[in-house]
């Protein structure tokens, strides 16, 4: 273990990584190479709070101090440009070459571009990075009008953001509803009432044919119904493609992502792939799954330390996931997909309530809008295995953590029924 690990991605997955090793106890080199030119940021509050206050500062995930002191050698503004799994070696573009004993790919994704006429218009931005945000943030702050194409976390999120400084913002969305991909109908039409509410126009199946520009800048988006909307800015949030190009040219499996196993091995047994960019068949449901969240960016970094020094326990992690749109603080566990059941807990008039979803009589999500504890209680449920009946779940959070408390006071412990 003399060439040690080289990690290639600094996001959340990336320094999480080079983090946990150390943790772990390793104690060979370790490598963290990032394009970006700055020091790795958290990339959450890029639609939220940055983009409104042209004074914040990027949050950055560990001071440099934590690098030198962990004996972690980053490599910013560097890009990798070619693998070579059986040589062990990763090429940067600047023309060096690293030998390594492990890989960990942790390249993430980029937003999905929007290939119709009038795409590379000035001002037709998508939000990923830090430099992203401060473009978005420039020039909103000069702006009235906004199109924002995407109804999905990215899109509300800016959206609710800038309808809160008084820009005039319309929300395009191709599905019937909004976050259509990953929450109830009965949030989606909440989110849709309350963005409404406080100013924000909403279209759905709805989308962009064309933008129109006035000296390269974009002026109108005409949508898919035929009409012309004024807009300085379009802001297109339709989803991320996986950065799995090093690995495909490496010829790693690609089956949306990285492929990799319960330990995040991808089909090269010396590298590995987390965060955004693995795909991988997911514990709690059996299906396979590619997930988008610090979360999961966080417990696979964790992992895959561990099974480079030697531990062999397989990725058990609970999913989750938050937003916040405007004053609405979306929280989400478990996986949701192939719901058959949901049960709603609070009131949508009170901007509080839950959605607990079943599949074939189990739990298997919760999803909250400003219900922290059914959150909580959410991940708890998930992890302890524990499926709470639609008649205790109805009766609020009270009888929740009751009916959690005593299912776990009724387990064996682990060891018990082993002799001796
Ligand atoms: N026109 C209009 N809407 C579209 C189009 C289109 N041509 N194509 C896709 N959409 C919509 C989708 O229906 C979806 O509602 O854009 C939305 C994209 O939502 P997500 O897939 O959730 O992606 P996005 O909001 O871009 O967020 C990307 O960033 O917030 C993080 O990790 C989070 O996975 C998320 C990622």
């Amino acid at each position: 273990m003399k060439n040690g690990v080289v990690i290639i991605g600094a996001g959340h997955a990336g320094v999480q990584a080079a983090a946990s090793l150390r943790d772990e106890g390793y104690d060979g080199p370790v490598r963290l190479i990032g394009d970006e030119a700055e020091l790795p940021y958290h990339k959450p509050p890029l639609s939220k709070t940055f983009i409104k206050d042209v004074d914040a500062r990027p949050q950055i995930l560990r001071a440099d101090s934590f690098y030198s002191g962990a004996g972690v050698d980053l490599l910013l503004g560097e890009r990798a440009i070619r693998l070579d799994p059986a040589a062990g070696r990763l090429e940067l573009a600047s023309g060096a070459s690293l030998a390594y004993d492990k890989a960990i790919l942790a390249t993430g994704a980029r937003p999905r571009v929007l290939a119709i006429e009038g795409g590379l218009l000035a001002g037709v931005l998508s939000l990923r990075s830090i430099a992203d945000a401060r473009a978005i943030r420039v020039l909103a702050a000069t702006v009235e009008d906004v199109v924002i194409l995407g109804g999905g976390f990215i899109g509300l999120e800016i959206a609710a953001t800038l309808v809160a400084s008084r820009r005039r913002v319309t929300v395009v969305e191709a599905q019937d509803r909004l976050l259509a991909r990953v929450v109830a109908p009965a949030i989606s039409a909440h989110v849709a009432g309350r963005l409404a509410a406080s100013g924000v126009r909403v279209m759905t199946r709805t989308t962009v044919s064309r933008i129109e520009g006035d000296d390269g800048h974009v002026s109108a988006v005409i949508t898919s119904a035929g009409e012309r909307i004024a807009a300085r800015m379009l802001i297109v949030g339709i989803g991320v493609v996986p950065n799995v190009e090093l690995a495909a040219d490496a010829g790693l499996a690609i089956a949306n992502g990285i492929r990799v196993d319960g330990q995040l091995r991808s089909s090269a047994p010396n590298i590995f792939a987390i965060g955004d960019i693995a795909s991988y068949r997911h514990w709690l449901t059996g299906g396979d799954v590619r997930l988008e969240s610090v979360q999961n960016a966080t417990d696979h970094a964790k992992l895959a330390a561990r099974a480079i020094v030697g531990h062999g326990d397989s990725y058990a992690a609970v999913p989750w996931f938050w937003s916040d749109i405007g004053d609405m603080k979306l929280q989400m566990v478990g996986l949701t997909g192939g719901s058959d059941r949901q049960i709603v807990s609070g009131e949508p008039t009170d901007n509080r309530f839950s959605v607990f979803h079943y599949k074939g009589g189990r739990l298997i999500g919760v999803e909250s809008v400003n219900r922290p504890a059914d959150h909580m209680l959410g991940r708890r449920m998930l992890a302890a295995g524990f499926s709470p009946s639609p008649e205790v779940v109805a009766a609020g959070d009270g009888s929740l953590k009751a009916a959690l408390a005593a299912w776990q006071a009724a387990q064996p412990h682990p060891d018990s029924g082993r002799d001796g």
